[in-house]
């Protein structure tokens, strides 16, 4: 819950405790979710969770081995430059061209403390108080407190089950106005799984360039696409939104490496270096540690990544099936990424076990109280009415997460 400390005329500065400013931010629902889960579990619960974003996979073995001998070399006790370590930002320019086709220089690159440092910096490195935000909605539940915290103005722009989440130009002129300075664009997307087609994509990468706005691209999910979906880096669709660009990637999804923290952002000169200054004061360096081991992720090739892809393509097959199968649920089939995004909005207000949940968030408690499965409510990705499962889980327990679910949630009457 936001706690509000807006200040009244009674009030000195030093009466107030939290400044308003961070005092409206949330908590994260979906660490909040992953922590209930997480003490349940601890409490001999025998809990299933769908909350966590994060690959069930450990991180491959060269990489950890990396790690330890850097954890034995004294030079690597060592700051870094805040920007990160030369050869790391080397690593990632030549992994952007080989992955992507983006060809920039090391100068582009700074190395963060996971994507989510790489999004705040990179508004607050672009945003002036009162600029507009698009963000087509269902959101990450980061961006748009981000946003405010940098001082800017979120606008969702909301696609449901019908397109596959996936927003329209049309909607999108609809939002701007002479305010709009930025462009959120995520695929594959997290909540909802849903990539764009190349086409979709170069059509919406053209609608800002032509408006001279800014597109923050977020590409973390870039190498988990299924079936014929396929993935383009938005700048290499539309070269011409380069100088106003900033891709957000990280070593945590593709590499199972979401504890390590390495993320980095990759923009324009001007931009990279405003981020890097307001780095250097925040957090300085990431874990040279860690930067170490993303150095040998991102050289590496990208075995790991299709091996666990290869069981995240299967665990989707089945969730989707198994969601479907369940009266009142209507979940669109997720091409990338590895979450399930259900509408429940038809099980919304029926009785189950003597309880009528009105909104997802009644429904995910009442779902982690009597099947003891944790999901994440829509509430917290801007749109109320669905659910969120990741399903970057055991084959096993994502049978019987899912069936407790469909035992519990076929009593609706
Ligand atoms: C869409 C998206 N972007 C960025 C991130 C940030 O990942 P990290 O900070 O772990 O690198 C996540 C993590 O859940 C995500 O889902």
């Amino acid at each position: 819950m936001a706690v509000m400390t807006a200040a009244t005329p009674s009030q000195s500065p030093a009466d107030r405790r939290v400044s308003a400013r961070v005092g409206s931010i949330s908590e994260s629902a979906t660490l909040a979710v992953d922590a209930k889960a997480k003490a349940l579990k601890a409490a001999g619960r025998p809990v299933i969770g769908f909350g966590a974003g994060e690959p069930d996979f450990p991180t491959p073995d060269y990489i950890v081995e990396a790690a330890a001998k850097a954890c034995h070399d004294p030079k690597y006790h060592r700051y870094t430059p805040a920007g990160g370590l030369p050869e790391l930002k080397a690593a990632i320019a030549a992994k952007t061209l080989r992955d992507s086709g983006y060809e920039i220089d090391p100068s582009q690159v700074l190395v963060t403390n996971g994507g989510k440092q790489a999004i705040y910096e990179a508004f607050a490195a672009i945003l002036d108080p009162g600029d507009e935000v698009i963000v087509p909605a269902p959101y990450w539940t980061t961006y748009p407190e981000s946003i405010r915290l940098a001082g800017g103005v979120p606008v969702d722009v909301v696609a449901d089950e019908t397109t596959g989440y996936r927003v329209t130009v049309e909607q999108l002129e609809a939002a701007r106005t002479e305010r709009t300075k930025v462009l959120l664009f995520v695929s594959p997307s997290n909540p909802t799984g849903a990539v764009y087609s190349l086409e979709q994509a170069a059509e919406i990468g053209r609608w800002a360039a032509e408006h001279g706005l800014w597109v923050l691209t977020d590409e973390i999910y870039e190498h988990l696409v299924y079936g014929d979906a396929t993935f383009t880096s938005l700048p290499v669709l539309v070269p011409e939104l380069a100088d106003k660009c900033v891709v957000v990637n990280g070593v945590a999804k593709t590499y199972a490496m979401t504890g390590w923290r390495v993320g980095w952002l990759i923009g324009p000169k001007d931009v990279v270096k405003a981020a890097t200054n307001l780095q250097s004061h925040a957090t300085s360096n990431v874990s040279n540690v860690a930067q170490v081991a993303a150095l040998a992720a991102v050289s590496g090739d990208l075995e790991a990544v299709e091996e666990m892809k290869k069981a995240f393509d299967r665990r989707r097959r089945t969730i989707v099936r198994m969601l479907n199968e369940i009266p009142g649920v209507n979940c669109p089939e997720p091409e990338g990424a590895f979450y399930a995004y259900p509408s429940v909005k038809g099980l919304l207000g029926k009785e189950i076990r003597g309880k009528r949940p009105a909104s997802s968030v009644e429904l995910a408690e009442l779902i982690l109280e009597e099947a003891e499965v944790a999901v994440v409510p829509g509430e917290a990705f801007g749109t109320p009415g669905y659910l969120r499962l990741s399903y970057a889980l055991g084959d096993e327990d994502l049978v019987e997460g899912v069936s407790r679910l469909q035992k519990l949630l076929g009593e609706a009457v």
